[in-house]
């Protein structure tokens, strides 16, 4: 339907040179985070993983994506042990000083995960409650600027699915992090009773970049790859798929 083995044509000249083996990247990421990455039977899928593939398979690579989880992707990506990571990574200065994005493939914001009927309504709200977040993302940072650096009040794990458990068992009155995130676990989640709350005047617009080390050769191919999948109309069909839109 539409889709054609390529059978060895190399689209980019570059990396595919001869027409030989296809190189494969290895791809880091922190696999819960649904819809953008998380598990299912063992196997690493979501929107992030599909859009991964699309890309690698535009620019002529193969890939390896690998569960590694939050912290050790920033390890891995600084060492160079892997070639890229993929993981709903928000491009910020910060993070631009050590390492380098591609260009941007999705628009994203914080937000604020409750349960039904809290007095919560808005992130000024979040002052003097218990707020879980994932360690090192910017529901981290954004919650920071409310709570103050290293509020008590501010509860930090490894990753995103820990936060939000410790919310549904009474530890944390509010959980921040990407809409995507929170948005989709309460449609997939209705028994929680957990209600999302928007605060676009505090929250800023965010964007996701894959994560490079400093310098990579592979950012061209993969920004080019990337263009390429927004307009033929890949990248569509997979938001489709993933966000029903
Ligand atoms: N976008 C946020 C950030 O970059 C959160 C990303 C968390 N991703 C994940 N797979 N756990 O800080």
């Amino acid at each position: 339907c539409g889709t054609s083995e390529t059978g060895g044509t190399s689209k980019t000249g570059k990396t595919n040179e001869g027409g030989g083996e296809k190189k494969t990247l290895r791809v880091v990421t922190d696999a819960a985070y649904a819809p953008f990455e998380y598990q299912d039977k063992g196997e690493v899928v979501g929107f992030d993983i599909d859009f991964v593939k699309a890309v690698a398979k535009e620019a002529g690579y193969d890939v390896k994506i690998e569960h590694v989880g939050w912290d050790p992707i920033f390890v891995e990506i600084k060492g160079k042990t892997a070639d890229f990571a993929v993981s709903a990574i928000t491009i910020n200065k910060e993070r631009k000083q050590t390492y380098d994005f591609t260009v941007p493939y999705f628009l994203s914001k914080n937000e604020i995960l409750v349960p039904k009927g809290s007095s919560i309504k808005s992130a000024q709200d979040l002052k003097g409650k218990v707020v879980a977040v994932q360690n090192g993302t910017t529901g981290q940072e954004v919650t920071e600027k409310i709570l103050g650096k290293n509020s008590k009040d501010l509860k930090k794990f490894e990753n995103n699915n820990l936060a939000i458990l410790e919310m549904k068992n009474g530890g944390a009155d509010a959980v921040v992090a990407d809409n995507g995130v929170v948005d989709t676990y309460v449609k997939n989640n209705p028994k929680d009773n957990f209600v999302v709350i928007e605060d676009d005047g505090a929250f800023e617009k965010e964007f996701y970049g894959l994560l490079l080390p400093k310098g990579s050769e592979l950012k061209a191919d993969l920004d080019k790859a990337i263009n390429k999948v927004f307009e033929n109309g890949t990248y569509a069909e997979i938001y489709k798929k993933w966000f029903n839109k």
